[in-house]
């Protein structure tokens, strides 16, 4: 089924907003549409970062060790522009969401840090986090920014600092991906949202919570990969959907 926004105003199906009035256990899987409107490109659209970099001269390990420099530089300038952008109001509905219902969990495969900013308690990062370092040899991890005249920093153990954040061919970190399956095979609403669901592992949890009895939905501006096997696909953008979502859920509860 699909819903379709001609005008910004959406309406939402009587069956979507049942389900989630009733919804105990909510999922929502994030992705890097949710952080478009607040001005962070995405990967896959025609603007999109993989249209004009390579992912593997800038995210895998073997390009760190190939050319650490310009692929710590090219993060560098990811952190830049993360400084100067802020959450919408998609990533304060999503806050909001955690109030709502009896329990909540964001799954996010952006590593800007807005959902947090946005007031997110429970999020699940499957991607990292572009605020901190690892070192590359050791693992340990930096939580804090770190100054230094050299490109890329060094760790005490003399290993080269990189962000830490998944490269392609990467493990997830440890624990995240079995939460995020055991989340998504027990919860009775999954979202998906502003995510073109083709990277895995992320991409197959809304097919795990379809698979277990879940109420699955996506918003998106445009079908994806995904839109065959959910209930329902909204066509918009998370910052107006999520918004009027949450008005129209109160709306439902009023009317009790
Ligand atoms: P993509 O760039 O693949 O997909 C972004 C999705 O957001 C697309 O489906 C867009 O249609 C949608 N979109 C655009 N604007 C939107 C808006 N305002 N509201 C809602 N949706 C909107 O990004 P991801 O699916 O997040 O991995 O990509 C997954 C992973 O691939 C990323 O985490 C990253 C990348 O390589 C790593 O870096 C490991």
């Amino acid at each position: 089924m699909q819903a379709v926004s001609t005008s910004g105003i959406q309406t939402f199906s009587p069956l979507f907003l049942s389900r989630m009035k009733s919804a105990k256990r909510v999922v929502a899987l994030t992705g890097a549409g949710v952080s478009a409107e607040s001005g962070i490109s995405t990967f896959r659209d025609p603007q999109g970062l993989w249209a004009n970099f390579k992912p593997e001269e800038l995210a895998t390990p073997e390009a760190f060790r190939k050319n650490p420099k310009m692929v710590w530089e090219w993060y560098a300038w990811r952190r830049e522009k993360i400084k100067e952008i802020k959450p919408n109001p998609g990533h304060y509905a999503l806050a909001e969401m955690e109030k709502i219902f009896p329990k909540f969990t964001l799954i996010t495969q952006n590593v800007d840090g807005l959902h947090h900013q946005a007031g997110s308690q429970h999020v699940l990062e499957l991607h990292g986090n572009l605020c901190r370092n690892k070192c590359f040899e050791c693992e340990k991890v930096f939580s804090e920014a770190i100054e230094s005249e050299q490109v890329p920093p060094r760790c005490d153990c003399g290993g080269l600092l990189r962000p830490d954040v998944v490269w392609f061919g990467e493990l997830l970190p440890e624990g995240v991906m079995d939460k995020s399956y055991e989340l998504s095979q027990n919860c009775d609403l999954f979202f998906s949202i502003g995510t073109s669901a083709v990277v895995q592992p992320a991409a197959s949890l809304p097919m795990y919570a379809k698979r277990s009895g879940a109420y699955v939905v996506e918003i998106n501006p445009q079908p994806t990969e995904i839109s065959y096997l959910v209930d329902e696909t909204i066509l918009g953008k998370s910052g107006e959907v999520l918004p009027q979502l949450l008005f129209a859920l109160a709306q439902h509860h009023s009317q009790d």
